[in-house]
């Protein structure tokens, strides 16, 4: 039996489309899992919708339908973005689901004791007749003094605080000033777990940058942690409670849970309780910086206070800029997948993350012209003209044909030197240093370059004496494409399976030489038309 490992991405919002910046972690994630398939490891790659929450009660109100309503045609969009996108994920699940409210349900029941009421003062809209979540207000960080932040924390210091504490608050959803008003909320004791966060920390595969964020947060006592929601709210109702509700990140990492239970249900050979609560498979969260805190403190605190084994590894990424510009939820300054898509086919979109990725919690850059540069002069010049320039002599001269007893000492060492760079390709995609997975794959296809520009085969073709030395020279490079379109198959997937389609087999990590071409080499990838983002 294969290695199971269950690899998830963050459950994202339900209150609009999919953008780009979604689209890093998922591709990120996606390159990771597709790498651990292609090595052998049975990866169980599982996502789904944030569904609840004050944010999406109000944009169903707004779209005038009933959550579920609003909620289905977010999901159907969704698809057909992780779709065009190729992430392939085994289920993308949602937080609204049996599945979750049981689990979730089931976790409350056991961290009971770990539960304590306080009566707490919030703002209250008058206007609305509710409470107002943290995003819902605005005013001045009383940290920092920065203007214009959100009621939970500052995104020019980073503090946390509570909305009560915003210096001249208003509500985002009335413009008015709210009220203070006193109701009875549900506390998940942190502080009692902090010692045992601290602890988890150490033996996590977690990235020092973000060890370093989380120890600053770990050396002051850790705030109890507010579970509960005043009604109206959609989300989970509190067992015994009929006006209060479990607070959307309480339910929503729950949701991984969720959807592995939902995957396990479809596919027998699965157990559910054995994979996750016996621990059977490592468990890794890919998420962005913004939501740390949520996965590394939060999360395995609530876990451990259940019982419950805690994640295997949290593999943080920064946060994408356009043109260095910051793409923002609130202020409608994304791309989203679907325009995306309209203009630019995945995979270079895929190849221009990979390219750009390392392991660090530093953000990534879109540059539409570098972009497209990138892509006709790396991934099209480079790569791909490789395999249609060596197929065409192979078609025209050598009746479809390859040599695979390669003697010539020179083509002999650019195979080696192909395979040996693979076991780096394999520790860079490992490490998740796709950015360098790139660069050697790149390097590979220069050596190979420079071996077919040096023997000049088009050349040596017309010349019986050399004919026998051309067609080990374009043999010899056609085997390193090869070699390199798997080497690229978790970034590039559609290229990748019309190449498979083409050979008529798998692409292996260590791939076999092909006897013979089985017809026309199939345009792989088309050059990109200049930059459609301006
Ligand atoms: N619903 C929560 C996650 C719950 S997980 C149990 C959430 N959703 S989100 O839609 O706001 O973000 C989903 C993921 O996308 C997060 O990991 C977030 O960091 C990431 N990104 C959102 N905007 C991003 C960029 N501009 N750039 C890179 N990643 C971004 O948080
Ligand atoms: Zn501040």
């Amino acid at each position: 039996m294969n290695d199971k490992m269950i690899v998830t991405t963050a459950l994202c919002y339900s209150n609009g489309p999919f953008h780009l910046g979604h689209l890093v972690e998922q591709i990120q994630a996606d390159i990771w899992v597709r790498f651990q398939r292609q090595q052998g490891k049975d990866c169980i790659f599982l996502s789904g919708e944030d569904a609840h929450g004050t944010a999406i009660m109000l944009a169903a109100e707004k779209a005038d339908l009933t959550p579920e309503a609003y909620l289905n045609n977010i999901l159907s969009d969704r698809l057909k973005d992780l779709d065009g996108f190729n992430i392939s994920y085994d289920t993308y699940h949602s937080t609204e689901s049996i599945e979750n409210k049981n689990i979730c349900y089931n976790i409350y029941d056991r961290i009971k004791s770990h539960i304590v009421e306080k009566e707490i003062d919030q703002l209250y809209d008058t206007e609305k007749n509710m409470f107002l979540p943290d995003r819902f207000v605005k005013g001045t960080c009383p940290k920092c003094g920065a203007e214009n932040q959100y009621g939970d924390n500052c995104e020019q210091c980073g503090a946390f605080y509570e909305p009560t504490e915003l210096i001249d608050a208003v509500s985002v959803l009335s413009n008015t000033k709210p009220v203070i008003k006193t109701s009875t909320h549900f506390f998940f004791e942190l502080k009692k777990q902090q010692n045992h966060i601290t602890q988890w920390l150490k033996g996590a595969e977690i990235q020092q940058q973000a060890i370093n964020k989380l120890m600053e947060w770990l050396k002051e006592p850790l705030q109890d942690w507010d579970i509960s929601r005043d009604a109206p709210y959609y989300g989970f109702k509190i067992p015994g409670h009929d006006d209060k509700y479990f607070y959307v990140w309480l339910d929503a990492p729950i949701g991984y849970m969720a959807a592995l239970k939902a995957f396990c249900d479809k596919n027998p050979n699965y157990d559910f309780e054995s994979l996750w609560w016996d621990k059977k498979a490592p468990i890794y969260h890919f998420i962005g910086k913004d939501i740390l805190y949520f996965h590394a403190i939060f999360w395995p605190a609530v876990l451990h206070a259940a019982k419950l084994p805690t994640p295997t590894g949290i593999f943080t990424h920064g946060f994408l800029t356009i043109n260095k510009v910051k793409m923002s939820k609130s202020r409608g300054t994304f791309i989203t997948a679907k325009s995306y898509l309209e203009k630019y086919p995945s995979d270079a979109l895929r190849y221009y993350f990979a390219s750009k990725l390392t392991n660090t919690i530093q953000d990534i850059d879109i540059d539409w012209d570098d972009f497209v540069s990138k892509i006709n002069s790396d991934l099209v010049g480079k790569i791909v003209n490789i395999g249609s320039r060596c197929a065409k002599i192979i078609e025209k001269n050598f009746q479809y044909n390859i040599i695979t007893e390669i003697t010539c000492d020179e083509a002999k060492t650019l195979l080696n030197t192909i395979v040996q760079k693979g076991d780096e390709i394999k520790l860079a995609f490992q490490e998740r240093q796709f950015s360098n997975a790139i660069k050697l794959i790149s390097k590979c296809a220069d050596l190979c370059n420079q071996y077919i520009d040096e023997k000049q085969p088009w050349k040596m073709v017309k010349d019986d004496s050399t004919i026998n030395e051309a067609h080990i020279c374009v043999s010899s490079a056609f085997h390193s494409f090869s070699q390199l379109m798997s080497y690229l198959s978790p970034v590039t997937p559609e290229m990748a399976s019309k190449y498979a389609e083409f050979i008529n087999s798998d692409l292996k990590w260590n791939m076999p030489y092909l006897k013979q071409l089985p017809g026309s080499f199939p345009r792989l990838f088309e050059r990109l038309e200049a930059n459609k983002f301006n």
